[in-house]
This record gives structure tokens, sequence and C-alpha cells, in this order.
């Protein structure tokens, strides 16, 4: 059985990581933060009691600020497969909080791989690096494509590309960067637009908002559907020789085609509900990420199925879905929980 360690196993990627992961026998170990209320909604479903002789999910307490817990962990673990997905993920975040971006998005990389490193394990290494690395370059971007970052989350993405890259070259670790553009779900946190946008159309068709303030509605985006990105990231650190690749759709959309779609689907007219704030603008913003994924498409034999007008659909009928029942869009029977990790 293969052991398989996620770092951000609680985000949107990692939950699906955890279940296609399952889905191939793996054993899968998750770093989870110590939070005061329940941080793990995204995996419950997921949950087997570690008493049970069939449990295979197991969760660590940990913190990617912390690099001693991370050498302890790895070694008691001794994963074969390590992921990487953990980071302070929210651009326009990272311009509030460039410090603390920093520590995690960028050094949080570096702790684990010399945990890695440290702990004397044979391992494969999967770093969730991101099109926005690429910011102010214009698309078509590809593996080749010069990074011009365009925030302290960008920068810190950057860092830990070459740092993975670099932990390849000096100790030939088996080490891999997947440029992922943006790739959403219904499990999508509620701040990233896609997701803001779907939660607001199930709202306001449901009578319980009336408007949505949003920012700059010119960006364009080239939007994924997150289960083919983590079967895409998996294909990564099984392929015969490690290598960085790029996951995109390869097809463009503005934020104002996908309010668009998502208002459409459900019979509103957007601009009679979206109002302009401010405050969702970037001090500085990337305007244009359209990637070409023919390199993992050529090696991995990856390719995106869903485009942005589906995405949009399958986003709404889930938050129509999900407040009709009340919970969230993607467990049908919540479960009682009793953590013992
Ligand atoms: P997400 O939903 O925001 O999940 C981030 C995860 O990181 C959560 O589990 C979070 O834990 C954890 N985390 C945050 N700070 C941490 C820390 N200091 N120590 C340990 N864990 C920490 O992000 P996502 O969309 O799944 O993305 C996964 C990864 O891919 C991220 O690194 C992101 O930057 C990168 N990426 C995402 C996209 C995209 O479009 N989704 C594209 C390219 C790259 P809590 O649940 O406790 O907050
Ligand atoms: N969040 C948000 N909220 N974005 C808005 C809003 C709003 O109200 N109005 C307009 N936007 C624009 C942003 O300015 C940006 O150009 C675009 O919508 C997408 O914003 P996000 O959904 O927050 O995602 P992102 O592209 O900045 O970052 C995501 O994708 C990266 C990969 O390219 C995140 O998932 C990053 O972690 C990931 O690396």
């Amino acid at each position: 059985m293969k052991r398989a360690l996620i770092t951000g196993i609680t985000g949107q990627d990692g939950s699906y990581l955890a279940e296609l992961l399952l889905g191939k026998g793996y054993e899968v170990h998750g770093l989870i933060r110590r939070s005061s209320t329940f941080n793990t909604s995204r995996i419950d479903h997921l949950y087997v009691d570690p008493h049970d002789p069939d449990a295979r999910l197991f969760l660590h307490y940990g913190d990617l600020s912390d690099g001693a817990r991370l050498v302890t962990l790895l070694s008691q673990i001794a994963p074969d497969e390590v992921y990487n997905l953990g980071a302070q993920s929210h651009v326009r975040v990272s311009f509030d909080e460039p410090e603390h971006t920093g520590n995690t998005t960028g050094m949080g990389s570096i702790r684990l791989l010399e945990a890695v490193r440290l702990a004397g394990i044979d391992c494969r290494f999967y770093q969730a690096s991101s099109s926005e690395m690429f910011g102010a370059t214009p698309p078509p971007q590809n593996e080749d494509t010069p990074f011009y970052p365009r925030s302290p989350y960008g920068a810190a993405k950057v860092y830990s590309y070459w740092v993975t890259k670099n932990y390849r070259e000096a100790y030939g670790l088996f080490a891999v960067n997947g440029i992922l553009f943006n790739h959403e779900s219904p499990r999508r946190g509620e701040t990233f637009v896609t997701r803001k946008i779907t939660r607001a159309v199930a709202r306001i068709q449901a009578g319980l908002e009336q408007h949505l303030f949003m920012g700059n509605l010119d960006a364009v985006r080239d939007w994924g559907y997150a289960p083919e990105y983590v079967e895409g990231m998996w294909r990564m650190l099984q392929a015969d020789e490690p290598d960085d690749y790029v996951l995109a759709t390869g097809e463009k959309c503005s934020v104002r085609e996908f309010l668009t779609a998502a208002f459409e689907h459900a019979g509103l007219d957007w601009e009679k509900y979206v109002r302009f704030d401010e405050r969702y603008l970037r001090p500085t913003e990337v305007d244009s990420l359209i990637g070409d994924a023919s390199k993992a498409e050529a090696n991995l034999g990856w390719k995106a199925i869903v485009h942005a007008p589906e995405l949009a659909r399958i986003m709404v009928d889930a938050d129509v879905e999900a407040l009709r029942h009340e919970g969230k869009p993607w467990i049908d029977e919540p479960k009682h929980i009793n953590w013992s990790v």
C-alpha cells in the first residue's frame, strides 16, 4: 500500500486529492492546523475512526511554519509521496498579510523540503505552483514563460518553485512543480471570485440577498474543474522522470463572462444585481492568464474536460442545492465526527 502525505488536506484541492488517493488504495496522511473550531468540513465524509482496522486516512496537527514538527512527521510517516498544497492561497489577502504569506506560501515549502531531506526518506514531492507566478507576462503561458509575479502571494510561489527545482538538482529528489491555472469546484473557498459569484446567485435567486459587490470584471482567467487537476498532480508523481508541468484548459474567460454564465443559468440578469466596490481591487492586478498545457497532454495524457461555462453551471447547481438543504454542497449525509487526532 502506497503512503501519501498531503499538506493543505482541508482545502479544496487537498480534499479532492485525498479522495483520489484513497480510491487508489493509498494510506493518506494529512497535516491539519489546530483551530478553535473544526476546519475539516471538506474531508469529514472521508473520515473513518482510526481504531477501525480499515482506516486509511490519518490526520496530524502541524503547521508549515513549524519546521521541527515537519521533520518529526516525515520521519514517523515515511510517505512515498508528499503533496505540498498548504498555503495562504488568497492573492488579495497576501497584500494585507505579506509577511505571513511569505512565511507559509514561500518558506513553508523549503521547511517541508528540508524535512524530507533530514528525515532521510525516499519519496516523491509535489509542489503546488501557480499561474500567478506568470503575473504580468502576457498569455499564452507555458513551462518556458518567464515569471513576473504581481503580488506577495505570486512572489512567494516563485520562491517555492525555485527551491523545489533546486532540491531536484542538488539532492536528486524526485520533486516536481505543477503550475496550475485557476481551478474551481463547489468546494472552492467562498471568497474566490467564482464561488463568490455562484453562492450569490443561489442566494439572490432565493431572495436572501439583493446585491453582489465585485471588483475588476475585466480580468481574464483560465478556469478549470478541480477534480481533474488533482488527477494531474498524481500523474506528475507517477512519471518516469521528475519535471514541471502546466495544467490549464487553454480557454479564456473574463470575470464578466463567468458572471453572465452563472446568472443566466439561474434565469437572472447580472446587471441588475452586481455593484462595484473598490475594496475588491488589488494594488497590482494580473490581467490575463491563459495556459498552454500541451506538455502535460503529451507526457502525462492529461487534458482538461470541463471548461468555464459548464463549470459555472456545476457550481450554481451545487450552491442552489446546498441552500435548499442548508448544508455543504458536497456532503449528502453529514455524519457525527469524533476526531481523535
Ligand atoms: P485552499 O482551499 O485555500 O487550501 C489551502 C490549504 O492550506 C488549507 O488546507 C489550509 O488549512 C492550508 N494551510 C494554510 N496555511 C497553512 C499553514 N501555515 N500550515 C499548514 N497548512 C496551511 O487552496 P486550494 O485552492 O486547495 O489550493 C491548493 C494549493 O494549490 C495552494 O497552495 C494554492 O496556493 C495552490 N494553487 C491553487 C490554485 C487554484 O486555482 N485553486 C491554482 C494554483 C495553485 P485551513 O483549512 O486550516 O485554512
Ligand atoms: N476574489 C475576488 N473577489 N476576485 C475578484 C472580485 C471579487 O469580488 N472581483 C473581481 N475579481 C477578480 C480578481 O481581481 C482577479 O483578477 C480574478 O477575479 C480572480 O480572483 P480570485 O478568484 O481571487 O483568484 P486569483 O486568480 O487571484 O487566484 C487564484 O488562482 C491562482 C492561480 O492563478 C487562487 O486560487 C490562487 O491561490 C491561485 O494560485
